[in-house]
């Protein structure tokens, strides 16, 4: 094996832009229809793999709701989560922040309660038994209203200590950060930390949005700040994190090949950037997978891979002196 994936292989990593619910992988998606009795749309699991083919986010994001239909059952959510520890462990990644939405989950009558109790014991779990670290963050649906926002933010409340920031996913265009500029100031009070999805599709403006109004503390994938120089500039001047997903973004068009991705251009600027996997079912990878494609598709050198993974913990929402002890061992 070249000497480059080993090192990828190896490291140690921290990834920080996964959904749990785009974890979901066609054989466990059989196995949770079948055994909650739902009807999903597909015959067999080739079927599944050859309807994942996405012209954007918006026709990804139809069929990743739909897939999210056969979880009811707080195991259903623990064995999910589980998975994908699994994963973690597969490809070396010591500390993981996952996101879930749980408005896809109560608006199809499913409790709060359910969802992220089966995630959090399968987290605990992957702790005991090997040494997984990780964090929770709960993504508000952009596509729904303020209203409902505000709902499953009190919701949140009462699990407070096992969640520890807000963040904002789904359909990106014609919504907008501002939308909710009132709940994130709302959950910054109540003590959550925030993210937000932005410059995935939509322009550098979403990413000033997210920042100056929402706060945020990273920003979720941003890939469309280097159409503004201003932009760029506060991004490295505050070493804002970019949390990259590079399969995911080939996979639903935002550029057309790996070759044309502009990770490294983000890299050589000196922005705080790392590789993530985003929705690892769907998108055909998870991180070792995304890095090891980046590598040889954008000629990445080692140096390049370090800074990546160093920039995964640095960008953490570990505490300092962990963050340290990962980073000496890379
Ligand atoms: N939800 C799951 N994956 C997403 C993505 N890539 N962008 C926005 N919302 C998402
Ligand atoms: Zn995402």
């Amino acid at each position: 094996m070249n000497e480059i994936i080993k090192f990828i292989k190896k490291t140690p990593k921290a990834e920080l832009h996964v959904h749990i619910e785009g974890t979901l992988e066609p054989e466990l998606m059989f196995r949770l229809a079948k055994r909650n009795n739902i009807k999903i749309p597909f015959e067999n699991i080739n079927d599944v793999k050859s309807a994942y083919n996405f012209s954007n986010l918006e026709s990804f994001l139809n069929i990743f709701y739909q897939g999210s239909n056969v979880l009811i059952k707080e195991q259903d959510f623990f064995d999910l989560t589980w998975a994908y520890t699994l994963k973690c462990k597969e490809d070396n990644v010591v500390h993981t922040e996952i996101f879930f939405d749980p408005q896809t989950h109560i608006n199809r009558g499913i409790h709060f309660e359910v969802v992220i109790n089966g995630i959090y014991k399968a987290l605990v779990k992957a702790n005991k038994e090997f040494g997984l670290t990780s964090k929770i963050i709960m993504c508000f649906l952009r596509h729904l209203d303020e209203k409902s926002a505000f709902e499953i933010l009190d919701q949140a409340l009462v699990h407070k200590t096992k969640i520890v920031a807000v963040g904002l996913d789904s359909s990106e265009a014609g919504h907008p950060p501002r939308k909710f500029e009132r709940v994130f100031k709302k959950a910054m009070e109540k003590g959550f930390l925030t993210v937000a999805h932005a410059g995935e599709e939509g322009p550098p403006e979403y990413i000033w949005e997210a920042l100056n109004l929402l706060k945020v503390k990273r920003i979720d994938h941003g890939v469309q700040c280097l159409q503004n120089k201003k932009l760029v500039q506060k991004l490295l001047d505050d070493q804002i994190p970019l949390t990259i997903c590079p399969l995911s973004n080939i996979k639903l068009c935002v550029f057309k090949k790996l070759k044309d991705h502009n990770l490294k251009k983000l890299l050589n600027n000196g922005l705080m950037v790392m590789v993530n996997s985003d929705d690892p079912a769907y998108f055909g990878g998870y991180i070792n997978k995304n890095l090891i494609e980046c590598q040889a598709a954008l000629n990445l050198s080692k140096e390049d891979i370090k800074k990546l993974i160093i920039n995964s913990f640095k960008s953490s929402f570990l505490k300092e002196d962990k963050k340290k002890e990962w980073i000496e061992k890379i």
